[in-house]
């Protein structure tokens, strides 16, 4: 009945945000009678890696596939452990072995977080990107022949399936209705690459048949990146394949402010196995053990968590908790990445305290 939560700190900062992260969705479940449960696991981090010699333990899918949903810190330590085999050996496994086909982020602008773009203020951007998780270009048929001649060639094909285009384009369709201004726009190239892309074009096409209520327009890659900086006031929902999300889903969070507030959710839909999520940044070694670092993320990551499962009042009242403190503004009380002077936790138990006050 509870549900079930896997906590996995990883590394770095990971293990100093998390706390916060957890006392928070503590706090909302205590204020809204959610059951919640944790249970915490020292795998996915260096440590581990370095009594061990691997990143998970030989059962790690079992064990992960009995709970609901993953909570994931960061990990990585380079000077420890290359990244490749530290990001491949987990983070990675679990997007793929879970088949979490989702990348969804926020792209929101908080009162009392300082916009890098001009003259835009809290209300002005609040739109969602939907990025497709596990195909598209990031495939890895392809090859290189006539090597270290003049005739070398290097060839890598983007995979694009009926199924795996379908089922992204439903969530962000689905998610474009479920909000008041029901509007998807979708990344495309069409006019330059001339097989794929005009096919994921028939697909939104097709998908929108089923939604008459949704308001659907495509840009072009290069000009939706530029209308990202310029009108990021006209998105609602922005739907792209592997690559074009990839870009989107960094872009959008810059907008909105530091590294340091964004959330990220690698979701299986289906339930037929956890989805994760997580803060947008890395272990962050260069203030890792200081007590620094922001943990708006990773908070922000929980209320993810807790709208995915449909507990709309306690994400509800999470988000609120954060953009409470942060418009605040108390520099005793905000991290320094948001030119304050106040650590992990005087804001993290400030957003707990507003959680438990909602
Ligand atoms: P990073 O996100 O860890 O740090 C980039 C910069 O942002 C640093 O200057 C850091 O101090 C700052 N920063 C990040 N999070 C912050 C926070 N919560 N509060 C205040 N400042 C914050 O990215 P970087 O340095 O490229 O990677 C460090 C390690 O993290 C590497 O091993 C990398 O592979 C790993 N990494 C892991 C990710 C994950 O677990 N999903 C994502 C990105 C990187
Ligand atoms: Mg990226």
């Amino acid at each position: 009945k509870p549900l079930k939560i896997a906590v996995i700190p990883g590394d770095g900062i990971g293990t100093e945000v998390m706390p916060y992260g957890v006392r928070c969705l503590e706090a909302a479940a205590k204020t809204f009678g959610l059951e919640l449960s944790f249970q915490t696991f020292d795998f996915a981090s260096c440590d581990f890696y370095d009594r061990l010699g691997d990143m998970l333990p030989p059962d790690w899918k079992e064990t992960l596939a009995g709970f609901d949903a993953i909570y994931f810190g960061a990990v990585g330590m380079p000077d420890r452990v290359p990244d490749d085999v530290s990001l491949w050996g987990s983070l990675l496994k679990f997007r793929r072995e879970f088949d979490q086909y989702i990348n969804l982020r926020p792209c929101r602008l908080l009162a009392g977080v300082k916009c890098p773009l001009a003259g835009r203020k809290p209300g002005d951007i609040d739109f969602w990107i939907v990025r497709e998780n596990t195909e598209g270009e990031y495939s890895s048929i392809g090859g290189k022949i006539f090597e270290g001649t003049d005739r070398e060639t290097v060839v890598q094909e983007t995979v694009m399936t009926r199924t795996g285009v379908d089922r992204v384009l439903k969530y962000a369709f689905d998610l474009a209705q479920s909000r008041p201004r029901r509007k998807l726009t979708s990344a495309t190239k069409s006019n330059g690459i001339s097989i794929t892309m005009p096919y994921w074009d028939a697909r939104v096409r097709e998908m929108a048949k089923g939604y008459p209520d949704v308001a659907v327009d495509k840009y072009h890659i290069d000009i939706l990146t530029a209308h990202f900086v310029q009108r990021p006031d006209m998105f609602d929902v922005v739907v792209g394949s592997n690559l074009f999300g990839d870009i989107l889903s960094d872009l959008g969070p810059a907008c909105t402010g530091t590294i340091g507030i964004a959330p990220s959710g690698n979701i299986n839909p289906t339930g037929a196995f956890p989805s994760l999520f997580e803060p947008v940044h890395g272990s962050a070694p260069d203030i890792a053990g200081k007590g620094v670092a922001n943990p708006v993320g990773m908070i922000w990551a929980g209320q993810m968590l807790l709208q995915h499962f449909g507990f709309q009042d306690a994400a509800d009242a999470v988000l609120g908790a954060i953009e409470t403190v942060l418009a605040r503004g108390d520099a005793a009380v905000i991290t320094a990445d948001m030119g304050g002077k106040g650590t992990t936790k005087s804001l993290g138990e400030a957003i707990e305290s507003e959680i438990l006050a909602a």
